[in-house]
């Protein structure tokens, strides 16, 4: 709820993902000189890493509203058809969670895109007839962790498509340094790096983490943040060395201890650690992949040699035989 106070709120102040700061500045400012909402954005990557901040931004920067709402939320045709008639030209409407709406929603969304037409029927059975309604021309901003969830012709009516990624521990150090500054937390370098390295390469933990290290550094040191203490709280947090969680640990544990190693099916290791397989594909595996210590293959789920190294345990092909 704090991070508003964090966020960027200009592309200026935007920190890593260089690919779409370059991209967005250049579309935004060429939807800016001919007067145009900026075209229907889709931006996708694992949670965390800045989708809706990247939404609000869009809107500062093309000087218009916000409007905020998410997939699962917007139940009935009614609910988006409300939403949309009250925008203001050029407004945006960030839709997060876009993967989770509902087809008659979606349907609605299709002309709204493409011609900004609402196009909806009112009433039931012999009475029930379509109406047509203008809309003014907005920005959609959808969000969603994986595009591949989307419907290809949802997506397809997205003309701007960006992929966030996980972020370097130099961005990250340069996020955390600059939250300490707005938060007036006392942090020296090596402090700001200690975090930025188990930050999962994610800017809501590195927040996050900041908040809970600085807690450490109030009561067990004389407030001031260093690379020591924050080395101790993390280790109190359960956040190991390479930033990897309690159940990022549990995740991969299980498939060294209960698979020796898989390959396993993505619902066979959701069951194992009790997790929601859908926390797998989107919270866990996205990083753990990223950083080499488990793939993915046409049978199932593996891990590398990084991973045994990560646990200290001998990888079965490696074992001498006892001769
Ligand atoms: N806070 C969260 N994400 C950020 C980013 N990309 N740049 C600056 N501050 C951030």
């Amino acid at each position: 709820a704090q991070d508003r106070a964090v966020r960027p709120k200009s592309l200026g102040e935007y920190i890593g993902q260089p690919v779409a700061r370059e991209q967005m500045e250049i579309f935004l400012a060429a939807a800016k000189g001919r007067e145009e909402p900026l075209d229907h954005t889709l931006i996708f990557g694992p949670p965390g890493l800045g989708k809706t901040t990247l939404a609000s931004i869009i809107a500062n920067e093309m000087g218009v509203s916000l409007k905020t709402t998410s997939g699962p939320v917007l139940e009935k045709a009614g609910d988006i058809a409300a939403l949309m008639t009250n925008l203001e030209p050029g407004d945006v409407l960030f839709i997060d969670e876009i993967h989770r709406l509902s087809p008659f929603v979606e349907e609605i969304l299709y002309p709204a895109m493409e011609d900004y037409q609402l196009d909806i029927m009112i009433g039931e059975g012999p009475a029930a007839r379509s109406i047509k309604l203008d809309l003014p021309p907005f920005t959609l901003v959808g969000a969603t962790t994986r595009a591949g969830l989307l419907t290809s012709p949802l997506r397809d009516r997205f003309g701007i498509v960006q992929r966030l990624e996980f972020y370097g521990v130099e961005d990250l150090a340069v996020i955390v340094a600059r939250s300490a500054r707005i938060l007036e937390i006392p942090m020296d370098d090596d402090g700001a790096r200690e975090i930025a390295r188990r930050s999962r390469g994610t800017p809501r933990i590195a927040n996050r983490l900041l908040r809970r290290v600085r807690d450490y550094a109030e009561v067990k040191g004389d407030g001031m943040v260093n690379a020591d203490i924050a080395d101790r709280a993390l280790d109190l947090l359960s956040v190991d060395a390479k930033g990897f969680d309690h159940l990022d640990r549990r995740l991969l544990l299980a498939m060294i201890e209960k698979f020796d190693g898989g390959p396993v099916g993505v619902d066979s290791l959701a069951a194992a650690i009790s997790e929601e397989r859908g926390t797998i594909e989107d919270v866990l595996e996205p990083f753990l992949i990223q950083q080499g210590y488990m793939i993915r293959t046409p049978r199932g789920r593996m891990v590398t040699r990084l991973a045994y190294q990560h646990f200290g345990v001998p990888m079965p092909g490696d074992e001498r035989s006892a001769g």
